[in-house]
């Protein structure tokens, strides 16, 4: 994940421009592949404006060259309880241990990407803007923290410090707006993209679990026909949902409007029907502070006045948690607005991200995902995942969906055929493997392949069972190990399976094997990581730091990847 590109002519630009740098090395830490796009188009930009840019991932730069830095880009995002992603975290140990040296000659700034839901919003950005900060590195231009509909903030940064740079070099300034219509018109070969998705019909859309099973997991195929869309395995299909029908119409309801009345259904001001813009346009089932504050505006409630009062921090986080527009308009009325004012302070309804399920060569045309339908009861109501539960139930075959493909860079299958890899992905996170598995076979790879897969019951719960037998008789599978949790008295999960099969698995690590994880973050990825600290510890004699330390290495030669969430 490392470019450097540079542009010819830059030198003559050097001399010109006298004693100031025109170098920019640009850094990001990304998961899903948003910093690592920003960041990528912003070094084009960079180029285009005549700076020599240098363009790595953080774990990809050797942080002793720092001192020697005189301009630094950050983009970074946050993931769970405010931690940086994968390939941010060892850059960013380093800037917070003994060993980060004095940055005075250094100027910087930061962009983060994060979720305003989440309590440590934009954290790991914030972390690095106040450290570098503190090591004596001046801001070139305010650090911007975005919330899911990027795109503006984000165009106002990129003009913000390639402003701060050029104005040291007294260039003329340039407005976000333009750098905003360059970001529209970068798509490569297709003009189908996140802000313009290609409508894509259903071509299948199957219960993947057995009758009787407590889980609904939907194996959906769509048709790319037409799209010019094309992908790699390891990339994410981004799908537009719709809100529950019940949903919007209870909220409607709820404050007495008129479901055809006319509003504004983005900031742009392109207009619609309420009913429209709250099934289309706009978020109801989450509730974030930034959305409590502006509704207290607009509310007569004292309760909801109290709730947001300083020192009220954890009755605000415990409310919000679980609950969805409807609970806050019911909880906090009356209310006295017309529908067209309340909806803009709703965030944009954004994009769900799945891991694709096909190979592209394989299936041309086509792409596969996997989604499990969310349902649960909290606070007295049933609850449903927007865009799983819309997917299981309101997209048969020979109806659209809104997608578009998401790169993912940091999910690859190693570029040399021949190379093992192991697969950890239990329930709906074995979905790019079957990608993977599909793209070997398609190319007639020789590569040993090993999956490891986990679920509740093997006769209900066991997604793609004839896909990797089938694959298994024809040897494109050479392994699959499975743990089913909930045949047995004592919990069985892939971890124990791994622990099990710890000399082989060490072996196949010694050949050069590269370890792939898929699946829930917080509780699998974490345990299956420590297992496999023992397994290296245990298998080659190793101490918790030293075996810690054999993973890390792993991890920067870009042999163990995860695309967990
Ligand atoms: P459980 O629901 O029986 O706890 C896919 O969801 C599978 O992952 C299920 O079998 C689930 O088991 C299992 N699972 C839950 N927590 C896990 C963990 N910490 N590590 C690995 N697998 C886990």
């Amino acid at each position: 994940a490392l470019a450097s590109p540079t542009v010819a002519g830059s030198v003559e630009v050097l001399s010109a421009a006298g004693q100031l740098s025109k170098e920019v090395t640009v850094l990001f830490g990304s998961q899903t592949g948003n910093c690592q796009r920003l960041a990528t188009s912003l070094s084009r930009k960079l180029e285009e404006q005549g700076f020599q840019v240098t363009l790595a991932s953080m774990n990809g730069f050797k942080p002793n060259g720092l001192k020697k830095l005189e301009n630094l880009l950050l983009l970074v995002s946050t993931h769970g309880e405010g931690e940086p992603p994968d390939n941010a975290r060892t850059f960013h140990e380093f800037l917070y241990s003994k060993r980060a040296p004095q940055l005075e000659n250094l100027r910087f700034s930061v962009l983060s990407l994060g979720d305003t839901s989440y309590e440590f919003f934009c954290q790991t950005g914030k972390d690095f803007d106040q450290r570098l900060s503190e090591l004596g590195a001046e801001r070139l231009s305010p650090r911007v923290d975005c919330d899911l509909d990027y795109d503006e903030p984000v165009a106002e940064w990129f003009a913000s410090v390639i402003n701060a740079l050029n104005g040291r070099l007294n260039a003329p300034a340039i407005a976000a707006e333009v750098v905003q219509a360059a970001e529209a018109s970068e798509s490569q070969e297709t003009e189908y993209s996140r802000n313009n998705p290609f409508r894509a019909e259903v071509l299948e859309n199957l219960n993947l679990n057995g009758r009787g099973s407590d889980r609904e997991t939907r194996h959906l195929e769509l048709s790319l026909e037409g799209s010019n869309l094309q992908f790699e395995p390891g990339d994410s299909l981004g799908v537009y949902p719709e809100n529950h029908p019940e949903l919007v119409k209870a909220i409607i309801e709820a404050m007495g409007w008129n479901p055809a009345e006319s509003v504004p259904f983005n900031k742009k001001g392109e207009e619609g029907s309420l009913l429209d813009a709250l099934s289309y346009h706009y978020e109801i089932t989450v509730l974030t502070k930034p959305l409590l504050e502006q509704a207290v505006q607009l509310s007569s409630s004292n309760a909801l006045t109290e709730l947001l009062a300083p020192g009220k921090q954890s009755e605000l986080k415990e409310y919000i948690q679980g609950r969805d527009l409807l609970d806050l308009i019911q909880d906090f009325s009356p209310w006295q607005v017309p529908a067209r004012i309340f909806v803009t302070i709703l965030r944009k309804l954004p994009a769900r991200l799945y891991s694709i399920a096909s190979s592209y060569r394989a299936n041309p045309d086509e792409v596969h995902f996997t989604v499990r339908a969310v349902r649960y009861e909290a606070h007295g109501r049933e609850r449903y995942g927007v865009c799983s539960v819309h997917c299981a139930e309101r997209v048969p075959s020979g109806s659209t969906l809104p997608i578009y493909i998401q790169q993912n860079p940091n999910f690859k299958l190693p570029t040399n055929p021949d190379v093992p890899i192991i697969m950890i992905g239990p329930g709906t996170g074995v979905a790019p493997f079957r990608s993977f598995l599909e793209e070997r076979e398609e190319l007639g790879a020789e590569g040993k392949t090993w999956l490891f897969y986990g679920d509740r019951h093997f006769v209900t719960d066991f997604l793609y069972q004839t896909d990797w037998q089938r694959m298994l008789k024809d040897g494109v599978l050479s392994k699959l190990d499975v743990a089913f949790s909930r045949d047995t008295d004592e919990k069985v999960y892939v971890q124990h399976r791994i622990l099990e099969k710890s000399r082989e698995l060490y072996e196949w690590l010694q050949q050069g094997a590269h370890v792939y994880i898929c699946g829930d973050e917080k509780h699998m990825a974490h345990d299956v990581h420590t297992a496999l600290i023992t397994v290296i510890q245990q298998e080659g004699g190793l101490s918790p730091d030293e075996a810690t330390a054999y993973l890390e290495t792993m991890q920067q030669e870009l042999r163990y990847q995860r695309d967990v969430y």
